[in-house]
């Protein structure tokens, strides 16, 4: 596995309470913005119906889908419904104001890039 720390945007690029799409390395992530300036980044398609996950918004620290408003935690990506599977979540920070997110690849996920 290699983990890789990536550049995304500014901090002002995201309003606060929403979240963006990037596409890294043929991976769609969903970044969100809180209230405190704290970011998230999770996998960009919703488990459940495959709702775009950066359409949604953030309440405290749980993204809503915006399809069926299932809502799973930004840092853990555990769903609140039962049954329904987790999202990935990937680390992310602001430093100088800054977006940089990590994502990490399998070896698998490295030979088809
Ligand atoms: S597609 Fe996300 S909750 Fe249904």
């Amino acid at each position: 596995m290699t983990a890789t720390r990536i550049p995304l945007c500014t901090l002002d690029d995201i309003p606060t309470g929403l979240g963006r799409a990037f596409e890294i390395s043929g991976r769609l992530i969903a970044v969100f913005r809180a209230r405190d300036g704290k970011v998230f980044a999770v996998d960009g398609r919703c488990p459940h119906k495959g709702g775009p996950l950066a359409d949604g918004m953030l309440i405290g620290e749980q993204v809503v889908c915006p399809l069926h408003a299932f809502r799973f935690h930004g840092t853990s990506g555990e769903c609140e419904q039962p049954g329904v599977c987790s999202i990935a979540t990937h680390p992310a920070e602001v430093r100088d104001g800054e977006v940089f997110v990590t994502i990490t690849q399998t070896l698998r996920e490295e030979a088809v890039a």
